[in-house]
This record gives C-alpha cells, structure tokens and sequence, in this order.
C-alpha cells in the first residue's frame, strides 16, 4: 500500500469515526414472541439506527447459548430482514431480560470460568448470525458484589472482542448493556452502584430502563410509570440520566429508555382520578400492562379523557374507573427535547410491537436529527 493510500484510509476512518460518534441513537427492542403478528419483515428499520434481537439466554448450567433450529432460522431472519430494509442498522442480540432473574446472572458473572463460557459463547453466536454486537439484560445486579462482578464481566468481554476482531479482521462487536434507570440503586436495603468507571471504558452505551416506576408493587394508588419529572422524589427519567453521567459515563453513551406501554389501575373513586388517585389495584392488561397500541384502541373504544400533565411529563388516561398511565407523542416529545438539551447519545423504545403504524417511532426519529 502506498502513502497516498494510507492517508485516504487514515481520514476516511477518521470521517466515520466522528461521524459515529455524533450521531444520534435510535434504538428499538423486538420481543421475539411478537414474531406471529410483527415478522422482522415488517420492521420499519429505517426509523432506527439499532434494532435488539430479544431475547436470548444461555443454558443455566454450561452457561453457554444453545441455539435450536427454529431459533437460529429466526435470528438470521431478523438480522437479514432489517437490513435489508436499512442496510445501516446495527443489530445485537439481548441477553436475559426481566424474566431470567437475577440470581442466574449472579452466578454467570461470579466466577472467571463462568464469564468466559458466556462471553466466548456469546462471540460465536453474535458472529454466526450475523449479529454487530451483544446487549447485556441483567435486571439487574444486586448487591454489592454483583456490581463489582459486572465491572470485570464487561471487562473481560471487551478484551475478549477486540481479540475476536483482532483475528477475524471484522469490525469489533458492540457490547451495551441495559441498566436500572438510574446508576444507584437500592434493591436489597443496601444502597449499590453500577461500575461507572468500567462502564465507561468498557460498553459502548448502556439502555438506561426509564421506566416501571410504579406498577404491579403499587397497587394502591395510580402512577406514572415514566415520568421525566418527580415532583417529591426521585422516581423520574431526569433523575435517573442525571444519575449515569453523575457517575462518568460519557453523555454519549448514555441512552434513555422510552415505553411503548403503558401501567393500568382500577380507580376507588372515578371522580378522584389523578396522579396518585387511591385505586383498588392494578388492571387491566396482564400484570397491568397495555401496549400503546392496546391503550389507543381503548381510549377510542371507550371515549377515555387523555390529560397530558405538564408537570411531570407523563400522560393518562381515564374511562369510567380505569385508569392508564403512558407516554404518548406529546409526552416522547417533550422526552426527546429533554435529552437532547442533556446532549446524551439518544434514546430507546421497549418494545417496538408497542408502537401503533409506526407513529411513536416515525416522529422520534424526525424529531432528533
Ligand atoms: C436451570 O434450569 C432448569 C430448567 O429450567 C431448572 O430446572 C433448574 O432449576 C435451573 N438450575 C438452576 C441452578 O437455576
Ligand atoms: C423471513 O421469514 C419470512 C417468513 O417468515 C420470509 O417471508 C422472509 O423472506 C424471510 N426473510 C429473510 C431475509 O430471510
Ligand atoms: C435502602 O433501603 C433500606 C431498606 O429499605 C433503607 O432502610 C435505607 O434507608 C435505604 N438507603 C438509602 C440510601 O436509600
Ligand atoms: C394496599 O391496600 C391494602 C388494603 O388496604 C393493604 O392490605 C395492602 O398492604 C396495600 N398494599 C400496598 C403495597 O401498599
Ligand atoms: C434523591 O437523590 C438525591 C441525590 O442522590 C438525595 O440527596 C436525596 O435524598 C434523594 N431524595 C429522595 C427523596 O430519596
Ligand atoms: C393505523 O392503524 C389502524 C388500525 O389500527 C388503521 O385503521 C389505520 O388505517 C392505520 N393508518 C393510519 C395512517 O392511521
């Protein structure tokens, strides 16, 4: 190679480099049990820049991925199928989710032989199906020994996918990691920290899960699980960003998580009805849940007043004694303007099935250019 070459190479990279760099992410998780009414096919991947694979976990024991023939044919469906849609969409796989509890990745995460099963498994299977990275859904460490575990976890990773990269001459895989909406928690009576050091040199971003501030644990009164704001505490989507570039994860690779869903009470008395009203318990929907999809077609079915409340950013909606707390396009919208006067690295949806004709997703991708 001549000089000449090098240096269109060496600016070249350098153009991408910061190109990836200021660009905002745009990211979306596809629950892979929606497969029967939203195939990968129908993913309108142009209104993402990052699309996850969720979810997919490894044998408890081995702590390896083992990956059945409807599975696999799935996986290279979806990295395929939103490609060819996007040709620049990343896609990553997820592992874990809120149903693998957190004593399997205690476990994973404990011992040097464990971590690296996971993670050499983790390599093969990213790069098989063609995959650019691997999504960490620990939901979430505990204690304080499961965050000092995590810290060497991504660690590990890392030198274990520039090694990867190193050989296979491919671009190195994308490791994130979805996270507590906030960097501190409090989950066992003692208060914990994510490894915000080993976060920042290690992941490439983290999915800061902004939301399930009030649910099912909270039967007695009506909640808005997504709130920007907390007028009393610090249950809310600013408290919990402010929190992760408190702890010095670089704005960039902070990412904030938005629902396509919606929490559901039944109210003790429809004429109280508010944020905080006294409810009789949660429903309907399972576990209290409805898309955003299902919350429009009950709101229109059962002609429910929607209130946008300013204070908190956060939307409800109200019909007879049920009551439904979400984000709608005028909350997101308030959202997205937030982050972007926060200058973190963008946002995420859980899950796109959520979205009712793409209408959440095709306005936040316009809106934050
Ligand atoms: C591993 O998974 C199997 C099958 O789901 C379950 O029966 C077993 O209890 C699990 N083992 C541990 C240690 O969690
Ligand atoms: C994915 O599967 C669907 C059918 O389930 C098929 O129509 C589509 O062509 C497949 N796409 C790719 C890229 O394999
Ligand atoms: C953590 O939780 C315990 C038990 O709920 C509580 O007593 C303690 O005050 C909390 N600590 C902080 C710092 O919030
Ligand atoms: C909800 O209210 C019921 C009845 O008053 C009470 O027994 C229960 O402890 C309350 N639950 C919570 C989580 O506050
Ligand atoms: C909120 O967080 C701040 C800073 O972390 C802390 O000083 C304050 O006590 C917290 N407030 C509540 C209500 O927990
Ligand atoms: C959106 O979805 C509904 C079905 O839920 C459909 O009737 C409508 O035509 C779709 N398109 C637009 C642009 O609203």
């Amino acid at each position: 190679m001549d000089g000449k070459s090098v240096c269109v190479i060496v600016v070249l990279s350098f153009l991408c480099h910061s190109a990836l760099a200021t660009s905002t992410m745009k990211g979306a998780y596809w629950p892979s049990w929606s497969v029967d009414y939203l195939p990968p096919s129908a993913i309108e991947a142009s209104y993402y820049t990052h699309l996850y694979y969720a979810f997919l976990t490894p044998n408890n024991v081995t702590f390896k991925f083992e990956v059945d023939d409807a599975t696999a044919l799935l996986l290279v469906n979806f990295t395929s199928a939103v490609r060819a849609k996007n040709p620049t969409v990343k896609t990553l796989f997820s592992v874990g989710g809120a149903n693998d509890g957190p004593a399997y990745f205690s476990r994973m995460a404990s011992t040097g032989w464990s971590r690296k099963s996971f993670i050499d498994s983790s390599i093969e299977v990213a790069r098989k199906f063609g995959f650019d990275g691997v999504d960490l859904d620990w939901e979430f460490p505990q204690t304080p020994g499961d965050m000092v575990n995590f810290g060497v976890l991504i660690q590990e990773w890392r030198a274990e996918v520039k090694k990867e990269a190193k050989a296979s001459y491919k671009p190195q895989l994308l490791l994130a990691a979805a996270t507590y909406y906030s960097a501190n928690g409090n989950f066992t009576g003692i208060p914990v920290k994510y490894p915000g050091a080993s976060i920042s040199k290690n992941l490439d971003w983290i999915n800061a899960m902004n939301y399930d501030y009030y649910g099912k644990w909270t039967p007695n009164a009506t909640g808005s699980h997504a709130a920007l704001f907390d007028l009393t505490g610090n249950l809310s989507t600013s408290y919990g960003l402010k929190s992760w570039i408190k702890a010095g994860v670089p704005r960039r690779k902070v990412i904030m998580g938005l629902p396509l869903y919606g929490k559901t009470w039944s109210l003790k008395d429809p004429e109280v009805s508010g944020l905080g009203a006294p409810a009789m318990g949660i429903g309907p929907g399972p576990d209290g849940i409805l898309t955003y999809f299902e919350i429009g077609n009950h709101n229109l079915a059962n002609k429910a007043t929607v209130t946008y409340d300013a204070a908190t950013v956060s939307t409800y909606s109200v019909a007879g004694s049920t009551w439904i707390g979400y984000d709608d396009i005028v909350s997101i919208t308030v959202k997205i303007g937030y982050a972007q006067s926060l200058r973190i690295g963008g946002y995420f949806f859980w899950a796109l099935n959520g979205d009712h004709n793409w209408s959440i997703s095709r306005t936040a991708s316009q809106l934050w250019i």
